[in-house]
């Protein structure tokens, strides 16, 4: 079903004439704008395998430097939530830690725990056992996670507990085996974590990559959210969406995984903020589609063992976090607005510091896959003048699943780390710029 849909796609784009759109872009700040945090995109990761991420015995320095990066580029490192599915599978014990997990299938090659016995130890907002309804067994987790945070060695680590997340999805309960049909949301609690995907792939078929790329679909999404962010920040509480990502049930194979979702990323993170939104915590776990794993010996598309062992690596969505990061800067004090494009396939972000422009970004949401590739030339109205220096996210084809560069460089090393030097060039505002369809530039004026 997947590749008749693409090859649909890519004639469709044969026959598009390049486009020239005119944007304006403020010199200063509309009062509007809402500010954006530096961890705007932070993670949340599954509770099960939580020790295969920070490292069992020495530290993961691959998983350390995948977040570094991020903190080098805007000063800020992003949060970490810990929890999900498996957090209502957690037991506590004093002396072992130990999960048991179900079979891997095609569908869901590295299944969550269904029990997990979690040992001291570890970061920022974490997830306590609602859902099997035993106040005795989160009572003593809750005690094991404020023990663990006071502990000389994670002051020395510089971590600390933001919060405790009672329970995963309890709206759910009702229906998932936890609770009897008579639980609902009315019976949790005022404060809660809410959680998003733009689509979900428990099983039947795939979703596409055009549909998720959609800047309809993903402000259709998001503004749902409205009434609950504004009603959050009427009572001067800031609104996190506390995990997200593309398709749940971890990942659409084809989808989920490929490059295109890195555009996805970007303007789903940048668009949620607009709403106020103050931080968007992408979903990981180990073999899910969309992350950045440790080792794995099985495919994530169908969980067929891998003839030799796939070392970590990051997923192409991992370059949404850096293009942010880079836009969002270290200022400390940058907003930014949403620009009016006037293009279904063009979605645009102007960025101030401190209240004048700094940077622009331009997202072609366009699905490229084969073929000839299309453009769309953008010119830029209002402030800015002089030159602009332009940096590209370069991305082979949508469906690649590598290949991306960020000016010239690449974060696709054996180490997490960058490597390449830094290609940008400069041009004139008045030229404006090109932008290939699945590709971002960011503008620095
Ligand atoms: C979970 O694991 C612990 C430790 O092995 C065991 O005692 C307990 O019975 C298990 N619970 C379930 C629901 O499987
Ligand atoms: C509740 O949790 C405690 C601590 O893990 C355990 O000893 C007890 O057996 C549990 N109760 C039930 C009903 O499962
Ligand atoms: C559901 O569980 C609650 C709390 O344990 C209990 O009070 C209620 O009677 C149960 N309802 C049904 C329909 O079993
Ligand atoms: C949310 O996104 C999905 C996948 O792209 C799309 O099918 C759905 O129509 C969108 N919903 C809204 C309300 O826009
Ligand atoms: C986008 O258009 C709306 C409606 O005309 C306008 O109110 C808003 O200021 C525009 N945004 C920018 C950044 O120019
Ligand atoms: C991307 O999709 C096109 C069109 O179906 C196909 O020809 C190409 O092989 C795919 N590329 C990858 C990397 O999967
Ligand atoms: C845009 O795509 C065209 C056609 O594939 C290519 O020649 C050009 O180098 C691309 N531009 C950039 C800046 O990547």
């Amino acid at each position: 079903m997947f590749k008749p849909f693409l090859f649909v796609l890519s004639v469709h784009s044969l026959l598009t004439e390049a486009q020239t759109i005119s944007v304006s872009v403020p010199a200063l700040a509309p009062s509007s704008a809402p500010s954006l945090p530096g961890s705007l995109i932070s993670f949340s990761i599954e509770q099960d395998r939580w020790v295969d991420w920070i490292g069992q015995e020495s530290r993961n320095d691959f998983f350390f430097n995948v977040l570094d990066n991020l903190k080098s580029i805007t000063g800020e490192a992003p949060h970490i939530r810990i929890g999900a599915d498996s957090e209502d599978h957690t037991d506590f014990s004093r002396t072992f830690s130990e999960a048991i997990f179900p079979a891997s299938n095609p569908t869901t090659p590295y299944p969550e725990a269904t029990n997990v016995t979690s040992a001291k130890g570890t970061e920022v907002i974490w997830g306590v056992n609602f859902g099997t309804d035993n106040l005795t067994a989160a009572f003593l987790e809750t005690q094991a996670i404020v023990q663990a945070f006071t502990s000389p060695a994670m002051k020395t680590a510089g971590v600390t507990l933001q919060a405790m997340e009672i329970g995963n999805e309890a709206d759910l309960y009702g229906n998932n085996g936890h609770r009897n049909s008579s639980f609902n949301a009315q019976q949790y609690t005022s404060h809660i974590s809410q959680h998003h995907y733009e689509g979900s792939f428990c099983s039947g078929s795939n979703g596409l990559l055009q549909d998720l790329l959609s800047k309809a679909h993903t402000r259709g999404n998001l503004s749902a959210f409205a009434p609950d962010i504004a009603a959050a920040q009427q009572r001067g509480l800031q609104y996190v969406l506390g995990e997200t990502n593309s398709y749940s049930c971890h990942g659409a194979p084809g989808v989920s995984n490929v490059a295109g979702t890195a555009l996805w990323g970007l303007d789903y993170a940048l668009f949620a903020a607009q709403l106020g939104v103050q931080r968007v915590h992408f979903h990981e776990g180990v073999g899910y589609k969309y992350n950045f794993p440790v080792t794995l010996t099985r495919s994530i598309l169908d969980g067929s063992t891998l003839e030799t062992p796939l070392a970590p690596h990051i997923q192409p969505l991992y370059y949404a976090a850096i293009v942010a990061a880079e836009a969002i800067g270290k200022s400390g004090a940058t907003r930014a607005v949403e620009l009016n494009t006037t293009n279904d396939q063009i979605a645009g972000y102007a960025f101030f510091e401190h209240d004048t422009l700094a940077r622009a970004a331009f997202i072609n949401l366009k699905s490229f896959t084969e073929g000839t590739r299309g453009s769309v030339h953008v010119d830029l109205t209002g402030g800015a003048a002089g030159e602009m220096t332009v940096r590209r996210l370069s991305i082979p084809t949508a469906n690649a699943t590598s290949g991306v560069s960020w000016g010239g460089q690449t974060y696709e090393t054996s180490d997490g780390k960058v490597s390449g030097s830094l290609k940008t060039s400069r041009v004139s505002v008045r030229a404006g710029v090109d932008v290939n369809d699945t590709e971002v530039v960011l503008l620095t004026f």
